[in-house]
């Protein structure tokens, strides 16, 4: 009903309201180009792994290509972990971490692809990360998609005035669990846990972005005023990694065309549906780790 701003998320919810096709279905004549070109930057020396789950989770959730851009210090390391990846080395001062990585030259990489993941794994910049994601921001063609996750947050935390930045037409979906939802109020996580239904609404609208706030029923907000309580996933999926493979996942649908709300309603989703899967696949949820999560996509 158009009336009721917040509805539970089902399969049918998705198809009439969204416009997503919780099957995930492909047309018989559909390409690779079809389905777009995920950029994930993500991963540093001591998290490559995050940038790896997020990237294969794009993978999984059917981008036509991925390419996982890295420091390029680390790139001989992270060659050839999983072939499917292309690998875009980016200019590191030879430090190996993203401190002095030029975000005009993220978005120059990001500018050739359909959708850009930036945040899980990549460490905190030492000083200035809201003035780094800034010029990215500006530096980025307005009409690519973007998803802010991890570190990425933690940047735009920092900034004083995120709703005052160029708006930009391409979806902007960001993914905080709570911790990092309390740092992009300044309200801090109790605050944000209190109604998590009218946190995520409110920033979703005051800063025109699709907000999913994680956890145990996540909320996905859209910013023109609805919002979606997803009830898949399990306990099992409190481990590390699994939000970089939402992250992946998200980007993918983007890429493949879905508007923010619809990539990020199908994205939390299947993301939950696949965690209860590898779940039942194990004598406890305890054991699930985040590549089971990918595996059962
Ligand atoms: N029920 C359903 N889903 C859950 C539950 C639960 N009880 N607990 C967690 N999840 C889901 C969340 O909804 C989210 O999709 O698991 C995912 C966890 O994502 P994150 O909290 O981002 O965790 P992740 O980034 O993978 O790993 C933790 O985050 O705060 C940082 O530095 C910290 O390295 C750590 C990392
Ligand atoms: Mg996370």
């Amino acid at each position: 009903d158009e009336r009721i701003p917040v509805q539970a998320l089902t399969a049918e919810v998705l198809r009439q309201s969204l416009g997503a096709d919780p099957e995930h279905a492909r047309a018989s004549d559909s390409h690779k180009g079809t389905y777009g070109h995920v950029l994930a930057a993500a991963g540093s020396a001591a998290m490559s792994g995050a940038g790896l789950l997020c990237s294969t989770a794009a993978l999984r959730a059917g981008a036509g290509l991925v390419t996982w851009a890295v420091p390029e210090t680390l790139a001989p390391a992270l060659a050839g972990l999983r072939p499917e990846l292309m690998l875009a080395p980016l200019p590191d001062g030879g430090r190996g971490d993203w401190a002095q990585v030029d975000p005009v030259a993220l978005a120059e990489l990001a500018g050739q692809r359909d959708a850009l993941v930036l945040g899980p794994g990549l460490g905190r910049f030492p000083q200035g990360d809201a003035a780094w994601l800034r010029r990215l921001w500006e530096a980025l063609p307005a009409e690519l998609p973007l998803v802010l996750d991890a570190d990425a947050l933690g940047a735009l935390a920092e900034a004083d005035d995120f709703a005052q930045w160029p708006r930009r037409s391409g979806a902007v979906v960001l993914t905080p669990h709570p911790g990092e939802m309390g740092r992009l109020t300044r309200t801090g996580t109790a605050e944000v846990q209190r109604d998590r239904i009218a946190c995520a609404m409110r920033y979703a609208r005051d800063h025109a972005v699709t907000l999913v706030l994680k956890g145990a029923r996540t909320v996905i907000a859209a910013p023109g005023g609805r919002a979606y309580v997803n009830p898949t996933g399990n306990p099992g999926m409190a481990t590390g990694g699994t939000g970089d493979v939402l992250s992946g996942i998200v980007a993918a649908l983007l890429a493949g065309g879905l508007e923010g709300p619809a990539a990020a309603a199908l994205g939390v989703y299947l993301h939950g549906a696949a965690g209860d899967r590898a779940a039942a696949r194990r004598r406890t949820p305890g054991s699930l780790i985040a590549s089971d999560v990918i595996e059962a996509l």
